[in-house]
C-alpha cells in the first residue's frame, strides 16, 4: 500500500533571493544556522547576529558560517551594537530568530529569558524604525503563545494569547509588542510573526529537547529518561518551518499577504504524543531504551498543543510536505551519518534537496530506508 502525500506548498523562489540583502538573528542556534545555510544556497547576501553558540557541537561551526556570511557575535540586549550591525548590513529582509528558546531553562532563568526575548525584540524593532532599506520582517515566536484552555482544540491566530511558563509569556509579550510597532511605527516595512510548533531535524544539539536527548543517550547505549510521554505537540521537520518563513518573507516583500501572525504546523494527524515520536525515533535509529519518569515533570508544560494552519494554506499557499514519519526518519539518518563522519553541510544539503524535490512520499521508500539504516548500523 502506498500513501501518497500531495505537495501543496510552493518552494522559495531563487530569483527572489539571489543577491538579496538579508539579516538573520539567531544564526548560532539550530534553526537560524540552517536558515542561513539555506539562504546562502539561494544566493542571498547574509548578515547575521547572535550570541556565541551554546552547544558543542553546533551547526554554526559545523557549517562554517563565520566564513560564509557577515557574522557578528553580539547580544540583542546591547542596543548600540545591534543598531550598528543593522546600519552596516542595510538589509532588505530581516528574520528574527534569536531567543532563549527553552521552556525549562526559562523556569531557571526567567529574567534572562524575558530580557533576551522581549527586550531583545524591542531593540530590534527600535533599530528597524531607522532602517528604510527593510521591506519585509519575519519575527519567529512560537505555538506556545496561546492561552491554554481545559478543552483541547487547535489554536487559530485570533485565539487569546497567554503564557504559563516564562518562555511562553515572553513570546506572547513579543506578539503584542510587534503588533504595536507594526501599527505605530513600521509603515515602511511589512512585518509578520510566525508561530510554528516543535521542530525536529538533524543538527540540533540543545539540552532538554526530545530528539537531541534521545540521540545523545542512545549513541552511548544509555537509557533515555523522558518526562510527559503523553504530551501532544505539533511536530514538524525544521525545513517545513524554514521554508514557510522564506515564502512568508517573499510574500510580505511583494505585499501579497497581510502583515499579521501566521501559524505553521503539521497536519492534524501529526500532532502526536512524545511517546509516538520516540517510537519512530527508536525504529529509525535502530536501537534505544526509554524509561518514563513522571517525577522529572516538575515544571508545568502544556499537555496538548495543536495548531490550526488554515490561514497559512489559504493566504500563503503553505502546507505541510513531509509526514511525521519522514521527518523523524530523516532526522535520525542525519545524526547517524554525522556520527560516521559525514559533514553537516552535506547532510543539510541532502535534506534541503530532498525537501524541495519531493513531490510525494511513499511508505515503501520509508520502509526501505529504515531497513538500510538498520543494516548500516
Ligand atoms: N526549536 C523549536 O522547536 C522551536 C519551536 C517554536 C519556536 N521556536 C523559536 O525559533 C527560534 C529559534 O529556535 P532554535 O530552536 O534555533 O533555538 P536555539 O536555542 O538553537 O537558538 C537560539 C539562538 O538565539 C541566540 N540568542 C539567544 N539569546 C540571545 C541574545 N540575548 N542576543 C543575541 N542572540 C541570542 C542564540 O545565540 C542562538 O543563536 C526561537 O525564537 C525559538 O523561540 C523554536
Amino acid at each position: 500500500m502506498e500513501a501518497l502525500v500531495e505537495r501543496l506548498s510552493a518552494n522559495p523562489d531563487p530569483a527572489f533571493w539571489r543577491g538579496r540583502r538579508v539579516a538573520v538573528t539567531g544564526h548560532t542556534g539550530f534553526k537560524g544556522a540552517i536558515l542561513v545555510h539555506f539562504l546562502l544556497r539561494l544566493g542571498a547576501k547574509v548578515s547575521a547576529f547572535s550570541l556565541a553558540p551554546h552547544t558543542t557541537p553546533n551547526l554554526f561551526d559545523e557549517l562554517a558560517l563565520h566564513h560564509r556570511c557577515a557574522s557578528q557575535i553580539g547580544d540583542l540586549r546591547e542596543f548600540e551594537t545591534l543598531n550598528n550591525w543593522l546600519l552596516e548590513s542595510q538589509p532588505e529582509v530581516v528574520f528574527h530568530l534569536a531567543a532563549q528558546a527553552l521552556v525549562r531553562e526559562s523556569y531557571r532563568q526567567p529574567a534572562a529569558t524575558m530580557s533576551s526575548n522581549f527586550v531583545g525584540t524591542l531593540h530590534l524593532l527600535e533599530a528597524l524604525r531607522q532602517q528604510s532599506s527593510v521591506k519585509a520582517v519575519v519575527c519567529v515566536t512560537t505555538d506556545k503563545v496561546y492561552r491554554q484552555s481545559e478543552i483541547a482544540h487547535a489554536f487559530s491566530e485570533n485565539d487569546a494569547l497567554g503564557g504559563h511558563d516564562p518562555y511562553s509569556a515572553s513570546k506572547a509579550a513579543c506578539e503584542i509588542l510587534i503588533e504595536s510597532y507594526r501599527l505605530s511605527f513600521l509603515q515602511h516595512a511589512s512585518i509578520a510573526t510566525a508561530r510554528a510548533g516543535n521542530v525536529i531535524g538533524g543538527g540540533d544539539w540543545s539540552a532538554e529537547r526530545l530528539l537531541p536527548d534521545a540521540v545523545r543517550a542512545w549513541q552511548l547505549d544509555d537509557v533515555l529518561e523522558i518526562r510527559s510521554p503523553d504530551a501532544i505537540r505539533p511536530w514538524q521537520h525544521v525545513l517545513e518551518a524554514l521554508t514557510a518563513y522564506l515564502i512568508l518573507a517573499e510574500k510580505l516583500f511583494a505585499s501579497e499577504c497581510e502583515s499579521r501572525a501566521y501559524n505553521f504546523g503539521p497536519d492534524a494527524r501529526d500532532a502526536v504524543s512524545v511517546r509516538r515520536v520516540l517510537d519512530l525515533a527508536r525504529q529509525y535509529f535502530g536501537r534505544g531504551e526509554i524509561v518514563e519518569h513522571s517525577d522529572l515533570a516538575s515544571f508545568h508544560e502544556a499537555q496538548v498543543l495543536m495548531l490550526n494552519t488554515d490561514l497559512a494554506r489559504t493566504q500563503l499557499g503553505i502546507a505541510p510536505r513531509w509526514t511525521l514519519e519522514t521527518a523523524v526518519a530523516r532526522s535520525m539518518l542525519w545524526y547517524r551519518q554525522f556520527a560516521r563522519g559525514v559533514s553537516a553541510a552535506r547532510l543539510c544539503d541532502e535534506d534541503i534537496a530532498a525537501f524541495l524535490s519531493d513531490t510525494q512520499i511513499h511508505e515503501h521508500e520509508q520502509a526501505g530506508m529504515q531497513a538500510n539504516e538498520v543494516r548500516d548500523g
